[in-house]
């Protein structure tokens, strides 16, 4: 009886980022134009444009699939990363060397994402959850994962970020994600204040195993999130999540931090926009760039 009714709760409980620190925002933007974005990454692969970075994976030991942005700061970069020759070398070529490719300077050279960024639903609901209208976006990404024979890196892992206090990760669909094998965002729901203690079986700081996710947390508090290109999630990030990696075809996901201070206490990289795109906001929506570098 008590499982019945359970079952019955989880069905009908409706995912909100206040009470579960996650929340599917429905359709961003329509198909049509998350196609469009994905054609315009495709552009940028196919003419080696825009690209970087990406971690040589085929370099690293099997240890080092654990490591996270900041601890990866410690080893040659020249070693980590792919350069620029590899770049040369195409598309073919680096699929098989990382998990996926990163656009630099995503606002720049993909100024349509300044719609997305500044969506009033997307902004209203982070700021209505930390409960202030200062909100600034901290970092976009867009990602470009390829599905290959790789084993799973970094944020196929379970863990949470280290970015600053207030995190929220406006995670958008560029392409269908219907099936594990698509590769879904996965959050663990109630997970930013609780946290199991682990002594042992730990990862590192940020990351823990799977079996003590689903041993602490219960399947149905992990969830997948699937959705048409378009789509977006949000999640409160300090709580954990990974990405699957996705084996059935490449993933295009774009990523936008929302904050309420600078991430890493401002020691990140600069992200940058035209001040003719900035102009064309309204004042409200320009604070959310506060900082980005003007060029
Ligand atoms: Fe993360």
């Amino acid at each position: 009886m008590l499982r019945e009714s359970r079952t019955v709760f989880s069905i009908k409980m409706k995912l909100n980022l206040q009470e579960n620190g996650f929340k599917n925002v429905g359709l961003l933007i329509k198909p049509n134009k998350a196609k469009k974005l994905k054609d315009k990454i495709d552009y940028f692969f196919k003419n080696n444009l825009n690209l970087g970075p990406a971690v040589n994976i085929k370099n690293l030991a099997k240890s080092q699939m654990f490591l996270n942005g900041e601890s990866r700061k410690k080893f040659d970069k020249e070693k980590i990363y792919l350069n620029k020759l590899d770049f040369e070398k195409g598309t073919k070529f680096i699929r098989k060397m990382t998990n996926g490719v990163s656009i630099k300077q995503p606002i720049l050279n993909l100024p349509e994402l300044i719609n997305i960024c500044t969506d009033l639903k997307v902004v209203s609901t982070v700021q209505k959850y930390f409960q202030t209208k200062n909100l600034y976006i901290g970092y976009v990404k867009v990602r470009r994962f390829f599905k290959n024979r790789l084993p799973e890196f970094d944020t196929n892992f379970f863990h949470y970020d280290d970015n600053g206090k207030n995190l929220v990760k406006l995670v958008l669909y560029l392409n269908n994600i219907n099936t594990k094998n698509d590769g879904p965002f996965v959050y663990v729901i109630n997970s930013k204040t609780n946290k199991p203690k682990i002594k042992q079986n730990k990862i590192n700081k940020y990351m823990i195993p799977e079996k003590e996710v689903s041993k602490f947390y219960g399947k149905k508090l992990v969830k997948e999130a699937y959705g048409a290109a378009g789509t977006g999630f949000l999640a409160d990030t300090i709580g954990f999540h990974k990405g699957v990696k996705n084996t059935s075809k490449d993933r295009y996901v774009v990523y936008i931090n929302y904050v309420t201070t600078r991430e890493y206490k401002g020691k990140g990289e600069n992200l940058k926009i035209s001040s003719r795109h900035l102009k064309l906001l309204k004042k409200n929506q320009q604070k959310l760039f506060k900082f980005f570098e003007v060029v």
